[in-house]
């Protein structure tokens, strides 16, 4: 049986960014995988890595919750479950036990950490930003996972996953599975609107540089009509000299797979950049509506995602202290 395990924080709400880079190849794995285990966590412990509001903390876990039911994740299928993080308390045991097997040299390396700390001193970096990737980790590790569907951004954090669990199982024998990393081809790094050289996210200050799953067709259209684009003024897929238009092209894709670059490319020869970003805003708006629609219904039935919420606990938790106990056992750890 194959392992499948991702996960995403409530630190905002998702945008089309997370959907495109992940959530949309989550679902894509549950269809494609009738057998295996799929496992999609809502890291509400490493969200508080930046200062969360206690209430909205909460209320931004359940909608993540929903959005993935929305999505087409189906927790009633037996092995597919949608946990949060802090129910499980393994995973803060295990990210403290492998802080043992990292050294400071490779958390030095991990490139979110040095944009995130960038400009400031090292004095005042909270220890959880520094530590963030041990406990992600942690995560993975905790469910013999075989494959971790993730934007391309947490590429490093899984490779630093991978040397953590094989030093481990250099000493103590084979108590991790070394998991490998997944992206999609195309969209795994959906860049900022306004900054095609940064990611788009959704804890940016600057509104207009991100498209969220619950905006209003208004907005969307407002922010999609309002992206920057290159000099050159041709609809054309090249990252390299024609960074912002080719993530616009990324997005198109990401919602509409079946359009090839090529024959985005030809459509818009001589019509221009004005006309593909309505489009763009067209298709978009179309493809959230259903998917809004559906969260929305999903979001107001409270009981229903508590239960969904308690069905992941109960069933990470079981295959989580199995692994707790075996990495106390090897360690020593009475
Ligand atoms: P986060 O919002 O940081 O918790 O990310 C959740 C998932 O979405 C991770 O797999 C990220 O790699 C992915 N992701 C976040 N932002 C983007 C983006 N701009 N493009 C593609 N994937 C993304
Ligand atoms: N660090 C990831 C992000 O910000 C979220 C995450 C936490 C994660 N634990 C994970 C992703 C385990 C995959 C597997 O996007």
């Amino acid at each position: 049986m194959t392992r499948i395990f991702s996960g995403i924080q409530p630190s905002g709400r998702p945008t089309i960014g997370n959907y495109i880079g992940a959530m949309k190849q989550w679902v894509e794995l549950q269809k494609d995988n009738s057998d295996s285990q799929l496992i999609f966590s809502i890291v509400n412990l490493h969200a508080i890595t930046a200062r969360q509001n206690p209430e909205e903390l909460k209320e931004r876990t359940l909608d993540m919750v929903a959005w993935l039911l929305a999505m087409g994740i189906d927790p009633t299928r037996s092995n597919t479950k949608i946990m949060v993080q802090s129910t499980v308390p393994a995973h803060s045991e295990l990210a403290w036990i492998l802080d043992n097997y990292t050294t400071i040299g490779e958390l030095n390396r991990m490139t979110q950490f040095k944009d995130k700390s960038a400009g400031q001193k090292p004095e005042g970096l909270l220890v959880g930003i520094y530590n963030y990737p041990v406990l992600m980790a942690a995560d993975i590790l905790l469910y013999s996972t075989d494959i971790v569907p993730v934007g391309d951004d947490q590429m490093q954090h899984i490779e630093l996953t991978r040397d953590i669990a094989s030093r481990f199982n250099n000493l103590y024998g084979e108590v991790f599975v070394v998991p490998r990393g997944q992206i999609v081809q195309e969209g795994s790094r959906i860049m900022n609107l306004q900054d095609p050289t940064k990611k788009m996210s959704k804890s940016s200050d600057n509104q207009m540089s991100f498209v969220l799953l619950e905006d209003s067709a208004e907005l969307i259209h407002k922010k999609l009509s309002k992206a920057v684009t290159d000099q050159y003024g041709e609809v054309r897929y090249d990252p390299d000299r024609q960074p912002a238009i080719s993530n616009l092209i990324d997005i198109y894709r990401g919602f509409e797979g079946d359009l090839s670059i090529e024959a985005i490319e030809k459509r818009y020869v001589d019509i221009g950049y004005g006309q593909f970003k309505q489009d763009l805003a067209v298709l978009v708006i179309d493809k959230l509506s259903d998917l809004q629609n559906r969260y929305q219904s999903f979001r107001a039935g409270h009981e229903m995602l508590i239960r969904v919420v308690d069905e992941g606990k109960e069933y990470c938790q079981k295959i989580a202290e199995q692994k707790i106990e075996q990495v106390k056992q090897v360690v020593g750890l009475v």
